[in-house]
C-alpha cells in the first residue's frame, strides 16, 4: 500500500481589480448572462461566460423548470452552447459569477460535480486546459489554471 498526495493549486484575488483586463471583462460579461438567469425556484441566478481561441465570447446560465431535475446548470448550458456553435474550437477560459434573490453572494461559486465532469470531457479532448475563474456576487475571486484541477480521479472514455 502507498499513499499518493494530491494537490490543486488556486490563485485568490480579493476584488475585481487585482484580475487581468481580459479575465475582468469575462466576468463582467458572466455578470449579463446571471442577470438574464431564469431561475425562479431556486432564485439564484448563475452566469457564465466562456473566452474561445477564435475570441468568441459565448454566455450561459442557469435555466430552472416547474419540473425541478429538468432544470440545467449555467456552465453546461455555456459549453453546449459554445460546442454546438463553434464545435472543436479550443476553450481558453470560463468565467463563473452567481447571485441571489435573497442574500447577497460573497463567497466564490465553485461549479458543481455534474458541471465538472461535463467541462472536463472538452478539456480533455482539447488537449489545452482551461481556466476557470469563478466568485459569487462580491468578494474574492478564485482562479484555476485547469478544470483537472477541480476534479482528480476523473472518469473519462479511456476507462471504456
Ligand atoms: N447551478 C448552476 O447553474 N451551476 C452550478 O454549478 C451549481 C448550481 C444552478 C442550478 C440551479 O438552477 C441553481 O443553481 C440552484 O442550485
Amino acid at each position: 500500500m502507498k499513499k499518493i498526495e494530491i494537490t490543486a493549486s488556486a490563485s485568490i484575488f480579493n476584488n475585481l481589480s487585482e484580475l487581468s483586463s481580459e479575465d475582468k471583462n469575462l466576468i463582467d460579461k458572466a455578470v449579463e448572462a446571471r442577470d438574464k438567469a431564469y431561475a425562479p425556484y431556486s432564485k439564484f441566478n448563475v452566469g457564465v461566460a466562456l473566452l474561445l481561441e477564435n475570441n468568441q465570447i459565448i454566455l450561459g446560465n442557469n435555466q430552472e423548470n416547474a419540473a425541478y431535475p429538468s432544470g440545467m446548470c449555467a456552465e453546461r448550458v455555456a459549453i453546449w452552447k459554445a460546442s454546438s456553435e463553434f464545435p472543436g474550437v479550443k476553450i481558453k477560459k470560463l468565467a463563473i459569477t452567481a447571485s441571489s434573490l435573497e442574500r447577497t453572494i460573497k463567497t466564490p461559486v465553485a461549479p458543481c460535480g455534474a458541471c465538472r465532469q461535463t467541462l472536463s470531457e472538452y478539456e480533455i479532448n482539447q488537449k489545452q486546459p482551461m481556466e476557470i475563474i469563478f466568485m459569487g456576487e462580491v468578494g474574492k475571486i478564485i482562479k484555476t489554471a485547469s478544470l483537472r484541477s477541480l476534479l482528480p480521479f476523473s472518469f473519462d472514455s479511456s476507462f471504456l
